[in-house]
């Protein structure tokens, strides 16, 4: 994507935590992309990152001292509450999440924030056991309340030296969820169902039969459904993600509980999107008690699964249905042989061999297939191509 942000205003605001230094990179980013970008800062930020490296950066005076009478004779922080479209906080340290949390205005970022009506996104960054904190916890939920778009955490080696939840995003991941904030609202009022995850299939009850999809993509699709304006419902098999804002959530185990779930959503749905790695088969009994391992051999006895894409696809009312291939080999002709037989509008192939497997990737690639065409779209985060998608769903969706 280039220059999606041409001329948009945004405000970078900087709070003091060691993932500050990323912020250059995230104001380069912002500016590649088109964007006006102003940077404001908390005073501790600035013993981690001077404001002379981010006005080199951005073009402009930054501001980090709410009495500094020089800078509000400029623009001013009421100013600059009214010159952003949307306002980004990266790095949100815990401490900085507080402050928005409670409206306090005793700082030139929280005060500029709190007279501001853009939307706001903060980028957490903290140490896990902070993000974890049920402090942390109870601030985030107000935020999501308060329709704040919180952007990451991602998970990985902290500067602390532990891993886990916490980290900020990187910057260009950043500038790309900025992007899609900006994006046109092209599913307005449609009704998106999407199916995620993996399915659990029970064979005792403490083993089953899963599989290695991460629910990542469903996800990010749930989110660009939801951002686009779609009414979205996500039915998710277990995984270990947080609902999308803006999507409710269905949380289901095995592929029947999946199946019934959608049936009952099918009524008044306008597009289904199958992203879900449904088991193919389940044990036929499972058993009530855990198994014990008494003998050499143990056969499982297994039946297959309800086809959840296939029969929305052959129901009524039938909304546009979309369905997902993962395929180590042979990815457009197999692709193509499931649009026939599942009688479906659309599918998305993606390659599952090798380094460039999707699987618990954080990026994929697609092949669109539909009875009249076929679109590459080239390897990108997943948060990038399901917003990609979900515009190409909505060309042939609106053109029906
Ligand atoms: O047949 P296959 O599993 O390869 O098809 C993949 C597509 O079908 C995906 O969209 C998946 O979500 C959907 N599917 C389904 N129910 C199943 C199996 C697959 O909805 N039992």
């Amino acid at each position: 994507m280039a220059n999606t942000l041409t001329g948009k205003h945004i405000l970078l605001g900087i709070s003091g935590g060691i993932a500050a230094y990323k912020s250059a990179v995230l104001c380069r980013e912002l500016i590649k992309r088109g964007a006006d970008v102003r940077v404001v800062m908390t005073p501790s930020a600035t013993r981690f990152i001077t404001p002379l490296t981010l006005q080199a950066l951005s073009g402009h005076p930054v501001q980090h001292d709410l009495f500094d009478a020089e800078a509000e004779h400029g623009m001013g922080h009421i100013d600059l509450a009214r010159w952003a479209e949307l306002i980004l906080v990266a790095p949100a340290t815990a401490q900085a999440i507080t402050r928005l949390v409670h409206g306090q205005a005793d700082d030139l970022l929280c005060a500029t924030v709190l007279a501001s009506s853009a939307p706001l996104c903060v980028a957490p960054a903290m140490n896990r056991g902070m993000w974890d904190n049920p402090a942390t916890r109870d601030n985030i939920a107000v935020l999501h309340e308060r329709q704040v778009h919180v952007l990451g955490p991602a998970e990985g080696d902290q500067a602390c030296g532990e891993h886990g939840p916490g980290r900020m995003l990187e910057p260009e991941q950043l500038a790309e969820q900025v992007e899609l904030l900006f994006a046109d609202a092209v599913l307005q009022g449609v009704k998106v169902v999407v199916t995620a995850g993996p399915t659990w299939e029970a064979i005792d009850p403490v083993r089953g039969l899963s599989n290695r999809s991460s629910g990542k993509m469903g996800y990010a699709v749930a989110q660009a459904a939801s951002r686009a304006g779609a009414d979205c419902i996500l039915i998710s098999g277990p995984t270990r993600l947080t609902c999308p804002q803006g999507v409710t959530r269905i949380n289901v185990s095995s592929a029947r509980d999946m199946a019934e779930a959608v049936q009952a959503e099918m009524n008044d749905c306008d597009i289904f999107i199958a992203v879900a790695a449904v088991a193919d088969y389940r044990p036929v009994t499972p058993q009530d008690e855990k198994i014990k391992k008494d003998s050499e051999y143990l056969n499982l006895e297994l039946v297959r699964n309800p086809d959840i894409l296939a029969s929305v696809a052959s129901g009524e009312p039938r909304p546009y249905t979309v369905g997902f291939a993962a395929e180590t080999r042979n990815l457009e002709t197999y692709a193509r042989q499931k649009l026939v037989s599942k009688q479906i509008d659309l599918i998305a192939a993606n390659p599952v061999a090798g380094e460039n497997s999707a699987f618990d990737s954080d990026d994929n690639e697609l092949l669109l297939i539909d009875k009249a065409s076929t679109l590459q779209l080239p390897r990108a985060s997943k948060p990038v191509l399901a917003h990609q998608l979900i515009k190409e769903i909505a060309k042939r969706y609106g053109s029906r």
